[in-house]
């Protein structure tokens, strides 16, 4: 690792914007506007830091624009949510605005991995032969872990019932299982393949009792009674396990990009 500070500060960052999913997650249930707010600007403010310091201590130049993207992202996340305030929270764009977080949180996990001695390693050029290849799986993971977040916001604000996020859990899950197959049944001595797909199943096996038992607190009613913080410590932990699924599917991709080759190159 050249510089241990310049990751420490990514890690920060992608702790900070956690916080902030999970705040946010809690104002569709509570109201908490206003720290989610302070949280927002906090976000943007660090990030500013990131690029002004990627720009200073980090040769890579691909990695200096993936920070300025960050700050676009930050900057669009912000006027969304105050356009969202101002126009009475339409669902549309508060969908927007979620989908936009869970993907800002993938692009820092992104520059957690670029950032640590883990990414310096060199490549492994593991085989990646047979159907569906591993960097099929890699790739479709985030997309539809992505998808998948779309459908619980528009779930959650009304537009769409369980069904459309229950059957794409169960497509999410099943790349997760296929990828994890894979990389502990073929490759279980690559240790840069083993610790994302076991992470990753790890994480799975914890949202889908985590999205049932939203579910089912969300239809029984409890108005007032201590089962609606419950019901709120549910929901906020059932975004922050989604949050973590979308920032490690999208690491694991990048690691199995760079220690696989294609079946054809060899
Ligand atoms: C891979 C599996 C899953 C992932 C990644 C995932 C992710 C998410 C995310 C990110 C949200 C919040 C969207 C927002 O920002 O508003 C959400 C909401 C929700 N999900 Fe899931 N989910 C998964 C599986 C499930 C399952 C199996 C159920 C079972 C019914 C479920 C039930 C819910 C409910 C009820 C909500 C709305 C919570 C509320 O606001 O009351 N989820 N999900």
């Amino acid at each position: 690792m050249k510089n241990p500070w310049l990751h420490r500060y990514c890690i920060l960052l992608a702790s900070a914007t956690l916080l902030m999913v999970i705040v946010g997650s809690l104002v569709a249930t509570s109201g908490i506007v206003k720290a989610h707010r302070t949280l927002g600007m906090t976000v943007g403010t660090i990030t500013i830091g990131l690029v002004v310091l990627l720009w200073l201590w980090e040769p890579r130049r691909w990695l200096r624009w993936l920070g300025v993207a960050a700050l676009l992202l930050v900057i669009g996340q912000g006027v969304l949510g105050s356009v969202s305030l101002r126009l009475g929270l339409p669902p549309a764009v508060r969908i927007l605005h979620a989908l936009l977080a869970q993907f800002f949180f993938g692009v820092t996990a992104l520059l957690v991995l670029f950032t640590s001695s883990v990414w310096r390693q060199q490549p492994l050029s593991i085989r990646d032969s047979g159907w569906p290849t591993l960097r099929q799986l890699a790739i479709l993971t985030p997309i539809a872990v992505l998808l998948q977040a779309m459908l619980g916001a528009a779930y959650r604000h009304g537009l769409a019932g369980v069904l459309p996020h229950v059957l794409s859990a169960m497509a999410v899950s099943l790349l997760i299982l296929m990828l994890a197959v894979i990389v502990l049944t073929q490759h279980a001595g690559a240790a840069p393949l083993k610790r994302p797909a076991k992470t990753l199943l790890i994480l799975v096996l914890h949202q889908l009792p985590l999205g049932v038992l939203a579910y089912y607190l969300r239809i029984s009613s409890y108005e007032g009674s201590w089962l609606s913080l419950l019901a709120a410590a549910v929901v906020a932990a059932h975004v922050a396990v989604g949050a973590l699924l979308m920032g490690w599917s999208a690491a694991s991709a990048a690691q199995i990009w760079k220690h696989t080759r294609p079946a054809s190159s060899f």
